[in-house]
């Protein structure tokens, strides 16, 4: 089931927002270099404005580096749009489409690939399953919590099996245990299809308890990157 899995790297690579006011530019990721290899979960941590999402949405490609590069594998993505990349990203906003049920959010990666109608009823159930939805298939987003509607952004990237997934904050929404038991399932997931995942938190706990590695961000750039023991030690 699982494919073979993708390293990820970022050479130093910069983003400068420009002010709309004409102010100061905003360096939002200064310099930054990383590797994480093939199937590892690694989490970006850092309080709020540090640059977390910025670099998760360059690795997505929905924003464009300013200097630097971007690999997967040894393919350099810099430039290629997101629909062109084999990653799929869960954003801290949701995204989900407004007019389409539970079901078709969930299916509609699956339908882009023109799978039999069938398969992508047991997909969709089956990690509609998964994330505890299964009874809300029939749904509109807008009738759903906020957690609610973050797990149908998970199934909803899962269910693509893409080489790496891209998560913003995806569990801020959800009750401590319904976070904990999301945590173990994202984990479980991850490490049985060996999809290379990179993991926006600015909860240290949540990161010590997920991560292989740690990449801990301060104002754009990156201070430490080390395992959770490592990170705890310091
Ligand atoms: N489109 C933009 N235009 C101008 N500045 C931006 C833009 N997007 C982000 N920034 C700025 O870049 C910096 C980093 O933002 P980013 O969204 O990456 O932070 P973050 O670490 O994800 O924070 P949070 O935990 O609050 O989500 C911030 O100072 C932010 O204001
Ligand atoms: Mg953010």
């Amino acid at each position: 089931m699982s494919k073979t899995s993708v390293s990820v790297r970022i050479e130093n690579v910069t983003k400068v927002f420009k002010d709309v006011k004409g102010k100061a530019d905003v360096i939002a990721v200064n310099n930054a270099n990383f590797e994480i290899e093939p199937g590892e979960l690694v989490t970006l941590l850092g309080p709020s404005g540090c640059g977390k999402t910025t670099t998760l949405r360059m690795i997505g490609g929905f924003e464009l580096p300013t200097k630097g590069k971007i690999y997967l594998g040894n393919e350099d993505i810099t430039y290629l749009p997101p629909n062109k990349r084999d990653t799929a990203t869960v954003f801290q906003s949701y995204g989900l489409f407004p007019h389409m049920n539970v079901f078709d959010n969930v299916a509609y990666g699956l339908k882009l690939r023109k799978l039999p109608s069938k398969q992508i009823t047991e997909k969709v159930m089956s990690t509609l399953d998964l994330v505890g939805l299964k009874n809300l298939a029939q749904r509109a987003p807008s009738k759903l919590s906020g957690g609610q509607q973050q797990r149908v952004a998970l199934a909803r990237s899962l269910i693509v099996e893409p080489s790496v997934l891209l998560l913003d904050e995806p569990l801020s929404n959800l009750d401590a245990l319904l976070r904990e038991q999301m945590r173990v399932e994202i984990k479980r997931i991850q490490k049985a299809l060996g999809i290379t995942t990179i993991y926006v938190t600015h909860d240290r706990v949540e990161a010590m308890s997920l991560s292989d590695r740690i990449i801990v961000m301060k104002n754009g750039f990156i201070r430490q990157i080390g395992s959770p023991n490592e990170i705890y030690e310091d």
